[in-house]
């Protein structure tokens, strides 16, 4: 049941430090997709909202405080700004849970590891510099600048709002930018406090500014600013094509993290065991809906029955029900059209011919809520859409092979590649492999393991740049090369030769 509109809390604008009032008046609901009730109302954002927070982020970009404020100090509210965090992070954790259906107990896990991603871009604030060349011409200097590019767009989904956010956050401020994050209409709350939260460290005003709203709207208006240096989103793959053309026909930069039917490989000489676990938290962890699910297996003949065996099992005892609940393993999808794409996509593998194992139907969860239990498909092979398309849910598609050969060969057969599993007790295979799958990240023997000091790069049509590690500051600065004439020679008449 909905709650009346008026009595839900109700979320503004943060642009340039403070609360602003959406330029058209308008709001809308963002609900609990557990219990379908109301949890907030958030502004809905138009282009002169946008318009405003991209003003308010150019001028703070201008602005001594932050243009000219020592690369010590950035490092310092990073810092600051990675232990309010953790000081807010029960708040945060039941806010983002509340919002998305995402376990509280998997929130909390990840509210321990977020403030690590401002401590290690708290760290390498002042480690951004350039370098000097030796010149051809000994009398002339010539040295290198890395400058921030100006006002980033962040573009930003609901399955991770907190940890995807800062993805983007944290190196585009530690290299000096100024920023305007525009979250998912699914979950507008934890972007917004964490824009406080800036503020509260010492960002100053207009430094970080968020404007909630709908992709059409808010978000396109965002892309289409010409105030905007460059756009770093997370999404789906189709909305990330649009962004790319966009910004290539400005000629401004873009990092896209995209969508992903990363694969799964299970060899014989693997723990069985182990990899099976490895399945079940791949693609059933926050009921499937990452970017990195593992949603394709592929296991070796001789092991098949025996791992389908053990993710089914699991699979079965999967405990569906509230998110807020400890004893909870699966919550709902985060809302009700999300839940009817992974119900769709069930029906219509079935209809390719796929085989349900187990699960393979909507349940409310005995909430009312928008959940779907943890499904396992057989009969299946990649030229099912159910096998080629990302369904972001609970639902991995499993499928045999005989050789490592055509293991490498099934598993690159994908337009994604975002990451992959290898499950193996051979070294040399587990190398072998690695180096052959087109994925930006390759986990052998564990899964979705992930740190602020490791790189990740989607590849094919799962991403273009880099997030997390030092490479990342590349995507958020841009290189100047500075000659100086350390001569005291007159310069010379270019019409005659030099010698
Ligand atoms: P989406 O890609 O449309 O939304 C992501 C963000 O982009 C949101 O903030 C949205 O408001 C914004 N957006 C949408 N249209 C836009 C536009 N024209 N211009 C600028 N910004 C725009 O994805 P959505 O609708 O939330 O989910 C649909 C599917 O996308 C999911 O079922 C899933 O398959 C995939 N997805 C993949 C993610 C990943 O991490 N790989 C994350 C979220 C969704
Ligand atoms: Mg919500």
């Amino acid at each position: 049941m909905s709650e009346p509109t008026e009595q839900l809390p109700t979320w503004q604008h943060f642009i340039g430090g403070t609360w602003v009032e959406p330029a058209e008046g308008q709001y809308f609901d963002s609900t609990d997709p557990a219990t379908r009730r109301g949890l907030y109302r958030a502004a809905r954002g138009t282009a002169a909202d946008i318009d405003r927070a991209v003003t308010a982020a150019q001028a703070a970009f201008e602005d001594p405080r932050w243009r000219d404020m020592s690369q010590t100090r950035r490092g310092h509210l990073l810092r600051r700004l990675g232990d309010l965090i953790a000081e807010n992070a029960g708040e945060l954790a039941l806010m983002e849970s509340r919002d998305n259906g995402k376990l509280l107990r998997e929130m909390r896990g990840q509210l321990t590891t977020l403030p690590e991603y401002y401590h290690y871009y708290a760290g390498l604030a002042d480690k951004i510099h350039g370098s000097t060349i030796p010149a051809s011409d000994r009398r002339v200097l010539n040295y290198t600048a890395r400058e921030p590019l100006g006002v980033v767009g962040a573009i930003t989904p609901w399955n991770s709002p907190l940890t995807l956010t800062t993805s983007k956050l944290a190196p585009a401020l530690c290299a000096g930018n100024t920023v305007v994050i525009k979250p998912s209409e699914y979950t507008s709350a934890t972007g917004l406090r964490l824009a406080e939260l800036a503020l509260e460290a010492g960002f100053p005003p207009g430094v970080v500014n968020v404007v909630t709203g709908f992709g059409p709207e808010a978000g396109q208006a965002l892309v289409d600013h010409q105030g905007l240096a460059k756009i770093s989103f997370t999404g789906s793959t189709a909305t990330g094509s649009r962004i790319a053309a966009a910004t290539a026909s400005r000629f401004i930069g873009s990092t896209l993290e995209l969508g992903g039917k990363s694969p799964n490989i299970v060899f014989e000489d693997a723990d069985v065991a182990n990899a099976a676990m490895g399945v079940v938290a791949g693609v059933f962890a926050a009921a499937g809906q990452t970017c990195i699910a593992g949603s394709r297996v592929f296991a070796h003949r001789s092991v098949y029955d025996e791992l389908l065996e053990r993710v089914c099992a699991r699979a079965k005892t999967i405990r569906i029900g509230d998110p807020l609940d400890d004893t909870t393993e699966l919550g709902p999808l985060a809302f009700e059209a999300q839940r009817d794409k992974v119900a769709r996509y069930v029906d219509l593998g079935r209809s390719e011919g796929a085989r349900v194992l187990t699960g393979g139907a909507a349940t409310d969860g005995g909430l009312g809520g928008y959940f779907y239990e943890p499904t396992v498909l057989v009969d299946v092979d990649n030229s099912m859409r159910v096998v080629r398309e990302e369904i972001f849910g609970p639902v991995v598609a499993v499928m045999p092979f005989d050789t490592e050969e055509e293991a490498v060969r099934l598993a690159n057969d994908t337009e994604y590649g975002l990451a992959a599993g290898v499950w193996t007790t051979n070294l040399a295979r587990a190398h072998r492999v690695a180096a052959r799958l087109e994925a930006g990240t390759v986990w052998v023997n564990t899964y979705r393991a992930m740190s602020p000091m490791s790189p990740r790069q989607g590849f094919k049509t799962s991403g273009v740049g880099v997030e997390h590690g030092t490479e990342a500051i590349r995507e958020y600065t841009r290189l100047k090369s500075i000659w100086i004439n350390t001569s005291e020679e007159p310069v010379s008449d270019p019409f005659t030769m030099r010698s």
